[in-house]
């Protein structure tokens, strides 16, 4: 199996966890083997979903459940490129495909602010989980200033079309924000018809 057939193959997988297991919990534990072994191989992202570009990170769709149960999108950083502290409202998982990301995961003191958890770098081929169970607020950057990363995450719903929050990390005020997406067009997960 190689190109494309990855993204299917993890994509009807997720599709078949989601079906038949609603525990936060229990869905993170099972699909962390299927990211694991999806970006173990970097020979399957369209080019067209890695391109950096502008002053933001972009951040790609690659495959939305209809249902809303989970979607698939590359994150592609340019050099020092990042997020701001945002949360997600569900359940995610990180892998990093090339290259290096750090995430800071953040906690709120008693006044309100957030304090910074240590940094935790990820370089290609590891995973990391974020859960509105276990610590859903953090921000993302590329590891990397001379680089771009791209990483492959999955949400427990349609993130580009959630609405979620930023976060001031001196006083903890949250500002709404739906984040969308940077491309028109999904990837063709069945280029080949004769390809299992
Ligand atoms: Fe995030």
């Amino acid at each position: 199996m190689s190109d494309i057939a990855r993204l299917r193959s993890f994509i009807t997988d997720t599709a078949k966890i989601v079906e038949t297991e609603t525990r936060e919990a229990a869905i993170l534990a099972q699909l962390a083997p299927k990211l694991t072994a999806l970006i173990a191989q970097d020979d399957w992202l369209p080019e067209a979903y890695a391109v950096t570009g502008g002053a933001r990170y972009r951040q790609y769709l690659l495959y939305a459940d209809p249902l809303d149960r989970f979607s698939v999108v590359s994150f592609v950083w340019g050099p020092n490129q990042g997020t701001p502290i945002h949360d997600h409202g569900v359940w995610g998982l990180i892998g990093v495909l090339r290259g290096e990301e750090v995430s800071i995961g953040y906690e709120r003191r008693a006044d309100g602010s957030l304090q910074a958890r240590p940094p935790e770098r990820l370089a290609a081929g590891q995973i990391a989980q974020v859960s509105p169970e276990s610590g859903d607020i953090h921000a993302i950057a590329n590891g990397l200033a001379d680089a771009s990363s791209v990483s492959i995450h999955v949400y427990g719903a349609n993130i580009g079309r959630v609405r979620r929050s930023v976060f001031d990390p001196d006083t903890g005020t949250a500002h709404d924000f739906i984040s969308g997406y940077s491309n028109d067009t999904v990837p063709n997960l069945w280029p080949d018809h004769t390809q299992s």
